[in-house]
């Protein structure tokens, strides 16, 4: 018996030990250690492992090759512990996509996303145990992710102070960038500098790494949400910082909430990262349903003419939108193909420093010298539409109550596009708070963020696109709100115009790979009057280069911007003007170096003409162009809008050559540019 009893004894005993040894293993495969995924071409891979403290880390290799150094991941919130350490990175699953999507408009017709998928949970340890859900998504010329926040991972209303997202690169290198949170919003000249000497930037931020790799840093459906700036914190490690709100919480949201995707792009080169549709995949699609009322065209305006002091937008001797001005510009509009007639100044608020924000637009009135019936009937006997404007000064205290109403007007007189303004410094968005008194946000804060999408959902509700200047920078947006067909978010065209100093010959080529990653720009191109202006200031482009830009700066909405006479006297140079479309089947970036050249080509989405532009900063140089994008061995008619022999931006920057020649698919072009010039073409299939 006692025999028995020692038996049982040491059994229990050896059954103790068993558990004991098994239950850290059991732990621990919890916490299964590094987890990765690949790009579907296998390149790319990302792997997510604890670090010191249990902290979660993030980093990508391509082709073996270490280009994020492990960063970390988390989020600070103001009324809880931040979620950043003690963490379990568990539950992975890998899936993987291929598919291919239709655009209402856009670059191309038809979007392939192919990526891999790979989600994984961030456990806390200890007494709070909440979980993020953090979803990855590698593609073949990128990587993103985002977090989500699930109501039975312990969240309800999060209180978000700031993120704790981290990106380190690997290399040195050069980058391309604009200041986040300064008082001029996104518009300023692209600071080119080390990677690290960056200070604090807005995203899309262009990098070239010293092994030639090219990254740009950005953002995908921003919704509800403050914007992300980067601000680095040493050598090349940079941190997630949010927009600031005005009071409180940087972000304050429900669970379930998923945060915008961040995002990586990878490329070899310039032209790799301008190719890439990871943006727009990492978007939901089209929610508006039958869009094609959103129609993408050209239009001009009474606007230049303001820019330059030729006009005013308050009443007065020079007030540009009159009756007689307007019509002028519908019958010109009409006579050349133009679809849309922008005029400025067309309603009270213009009145003194408009600018400031304190004398408040009304959007329902027009000034008694601009009939807005009449005007908008005569323009629609022609085949032309006003395209409606909103300056808000940065006060939607004033326009948010107002907007119904306005959009129903708009509606009623067939106006179909409106472009917006915000003009105003940075964190000086006037806005309403719920107890009726007024607050002052910033640009790209979450109140901004939820202002923006919903002027866009009003004006779907219209059938009215928006074009948003001094806008809350794009995220792709566009796929889910196909009538948001445009923005500003940069420094355009304006600046030429009056500011100190204008854009430098490299802005474009610099703006081809930083502002335009993220989506269309209403640049305005097209200033055909290179002569210094009343305001001292010249455009710093040759006349070709102007031409260029139609091709390489997409946007669906292109202005010709200048006054009418100036196409009046070059109606040679204007015929490029008349002849390029805005809605593409294709689109190729051919070359590129981040601001100093790029050459791109588009197919028609209606017909299989060709349209190229290429574009140079302050050197001259001749670009070696494949045309391999036209069919092979067909014959199309070349008409050829080059920098004439002695053309120079500064010096002589109206010389223009312009021919016609015929040509084969596949055959090779030289394309000489001159000093802030341009070269645009127009293949036409014979
Ligand atoms: C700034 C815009 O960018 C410009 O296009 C517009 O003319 C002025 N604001 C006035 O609204
Ligand atoms: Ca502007």
């Amino acid at each position: 018996m006692a025999a028995l009893q020692t038996r049982v004894f040491r059994l229990l005993l050896i059954l103790a030990a068993a558990l004991l040894c098994w239950l850290p293993v059991a732990a621990a495969a919890q916490s299964p250690g590094p987890v990765s995924a690949r790009s579907p071409d296998g390149r790319l891979e990302v792997t997510l492992a604890s670090r010191e403290m249990g902290r979660a880390a993030w980093s990508v290799k391509r082709d073996g090759r270490v280009v994020v150094s492990p960063s970390q991941l988390g989020i600070l919130l103001t009324d809880q512990p931040k979620f950043d350490r003690d963490i379990d990175i568990t539950n992975p699953r890998v899936t993987s996509v291929d598919s291919t999507w239709e655009q209402p408009w856009g670059e191309r017709r038809f979007v392939r996303d192919r990526h891999t998928a790979l989600n994984v949970t961030l456990q806390e340890r200890g007494n709070a145990r909440r979980r993020i859900e953090v979803e990855f998504r590698l593609f073949d010329d990128g990587v993103a992710f985002r977090y989500r926040f699930a109501p039975d991972g312990g969240w309800g209303r999060l209180n978000i102070a700031d993120e704790l997202t981290e990106i380190s690169l690997a290399e040195n290198g050069t980058a391309w960038w604009i200041p986040g949170g300064e008082w001029n919003r996104y518009e300023y000249l692209y600071n080119r500098t080390a990677i690290s000497e960056v200070a604090q930037a807005h995203t899309p931020i262009t990098m070239k790494l010293d092994s030639g790799l090219h990254v740009a840093i950005h953002e995908a459906a921003l919704v509800n949400y403050s914007a992300m700036w980067l601000r680095r914190v040493s050598g090349q490690q940079f941190k997630a910082v949010l927009s600031p709100a005005p009071d409180g919480p940087k972000v304050v949201v429900d669970a379930p909430f998923s945060t915008p995707w961040r995002t990586v792009q990878i490329a070899d080169d310039a032209a790799g990262l301008a190719n890439s549709d990871m943006i727009l995949n990492l978007n939901e699609p089209n929610v508006l349903g039958d869009v094609s009322w959103v129609r993408p065209g050209k239009y001009v305006g009474i606007w230049w003419g303001m820019h330059i002091n030729r006009f005013t937008w308050s009443p007065g001797d020079r007030h540009g939108a009159t009756d007689a001005n307007t019509r002028a510009y519908i019958d010109f509009a009409a006579a050349n193909g133009f679809s849309g007639v922008l005029v400025e100044g067309w309603n009270p608020g213009w009145e003194g420093d408009w600018y400031t924000g304190g004398s408040p637009f009304d959007f329902t009135r027009a000034y008694p010298d601009f009939d807005i019936e009449g005007l908008s009937a005569y323009a629609r006997e022609r085949g032309v539409r006003l395209v409606g404007h909103h300056e808000t000064a940065a006060n939607i205290a004033n326009y948010e109550p107002q907007l119904e109403a306005a959009f129903s007007l708009y509606q009623r007189l067939g106006i179909d596009q409106v472009k917006t303004g915000y003009v105003g410094d940075f964190f000086g968005v006037r806005y309403t708070r719920p107890d009726g008194t007024i607050g002052f946000a910033t640009h790209d804060g979450q109140r901004m963020v939820q202002h923006h999408l919903h002027v866009v959902r009003t004006a779907a509700r219209h059938r009215i696109a928006i074009n948003a200047h001094e806008p809350v920078k794009d995220t792709g947006l566009r796929r889910t709100y196909p009538n948001w067909i445009a923005r500003e978010g940069a420094r355009g065209m304006e600046y030429n115009a009056w500011g100190t100093p204008p854009n430098p010959p490299d802005h474009e080529p610099t703006l081809a790979f930083t502002r335009m990653l993220s989506g269309p720009m209403d640049f305005t191109p097209g200033i055909f009057d290179l002569a210094r202006n009343d305001n001292g200031n010249r455009v710093k482009t040759t006349l070709a280069k102007q031409l260029a830009l139609y091709v390489v700066l997409y946007s669906p909405i292109q202005m010709a911007a200048d006054l009418p006479e100036s196409y009046e006297a070059n109606p040679a140079a204007f015929q490029f003007i008349k002849d390029v479309v805005t809605d593409w089947h294709e689109s190729r970036v051919i070359n590129g170096e981040v601001g100093e050249y790029i050459t791109v080509a588009r197919r028609d989405r209606n017909s299989e003409t060709w349209f190229l532009g290429a574009i140079t900063d302050q050197r001259a140089r001749t670009l070696p162009v494949r045309l391999d994008f036209l069919e092979s061995g067909r014959r199309y008619r070349a008409e050829i809008y080059a920098d004439g022999p002695r053309a120079d931006w500064d010096t002589n920057p109206s010389a223009i050559a312009i021919s016609s020649r015929v040509v084969s698919g596949g055959q090779n072009l030289r394309l000489r540019l001159a000093p802030g010039g341009g070269q645009a073409i127009r293949f036409v299939p014979i």
